[in-house]
């Protein structure tokens, strides 16, 4: 099979001179068609930086990314991020429902009234019924939050890259979300890569889990999730091989965290 997104020996550093600040060496992950692979590190290791560089907006210092085989240089059509700062990826001058529909533009075989429909419909899934004529400033910050998770979807991208996207809203609507995420990823065929800084999210949702390091990062393990989907919020959480998987990330952060305190 061929990897749908590939890193091989990346690396990103900031600035020159005195003032390089090496934030990604060696890195190299691949992520197969269909998968969905969660992506965890320590604060700060470079996690934002190594989606920048996977999905074209920032060009790696090292190595090549490469998406459906082709090499990375601007962001590919087929690719779709959800960004961290979600206050500042949403367009202000946009209502919610016309944010979605300009991440729909590249969605080919609907009318614009089916367009319409549909993204009225994810409005719907992700608890925005009512909120489509207001503009994202008028709505709070887990809303925001959850209007760029839409548009996101929306986009039918064959690769979505999420950065931290559950970050801002509540418990009760962070596990909806996290189900909602994981069907439409398997009712679209959508590959996704999910980065979280909550090992349990990362488990519960991934089929495969990368383990970042400390900066300068690369991927210190890679953990299969061997859990039967659909996925569920209380019968997964208590599988053995979901507090398995747990367990093995908590401590190898834990040992990471340790020797970087050591060092
Ligand atoms: N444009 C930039 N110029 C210079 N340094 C930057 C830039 N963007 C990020 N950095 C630095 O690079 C490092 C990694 O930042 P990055 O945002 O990629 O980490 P992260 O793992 O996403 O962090 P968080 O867990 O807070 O989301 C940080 O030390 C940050 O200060
Ligand atoms: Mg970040």
């Amino acid at each position: 099979m061929t990897s749908i997104l590939t890193a091989d020996a990346v690396g990103k550093a900031y600035g020159t001179g005195s003032n390089r600040l090496p934030i990604i060496k060696g890195l190299t992950l691949s992520v197969e068609p269909g998968e969905f692979v969660s992506l965890v590190g320590p604060s700060g290791c470079g996690k934002t930086t190594l989606l920048m560089c996977l999905a074209g907006l920032l060009a790696p210092s090292e190595g090549e990314v490469r998406f459906k085989g082709q090499r990375v240089t601007d962001p590919p059509i087929g690719l779709s991020v959800v960004f961290q700062d979600y206050s500042r990826s949403l367009l202000p001058w946009k209502t919610n429902l016309d944010n979605i529909l300009f991440g729909m533009r590249r969605v080919t075989g609907m009318d614009k009234a089916a367009k319409r429909d549909r993204a009225m419909e994810i409005l719907s899934a992700v608890g925005l019924t009512g909120f489509d004529g207001h503009y994202p400033w008028q709505v709070s910050g887990g809303m925001q939050q959850r209007v760029a998770i839409a548009r996101g979807i929306a986009a039918q991208s064959e690769l979505l890259l999420l950065d931290e996207p559950l970050a801002a809203v509540d418990a009760q609507t962070r596990a909806d979300m996290q189900d909602l995420l994981l069907d439409l990823a398997a009712r679209f065929n959508q590959t996704c890569l999910l980065v979280t800084h909550d090992v349990e999210e990362a488990v519960y949702m991934a089929d495969r889990v990368l383990v970042l390091g400390p900066r300068p990062t690369h991927v210190v393990r890679e953990i299969e999730v061997d859990l039967p989907k659909p996925r569920d919020q209380l019968a997964t959480r208590e599988h053995p091989a979901f507090l398995h998987a747990r367990h093995e990330v908590l401590a190898l952060i834990r040992s990471m965290r340790q020797r970087t305190v050591a060092a």
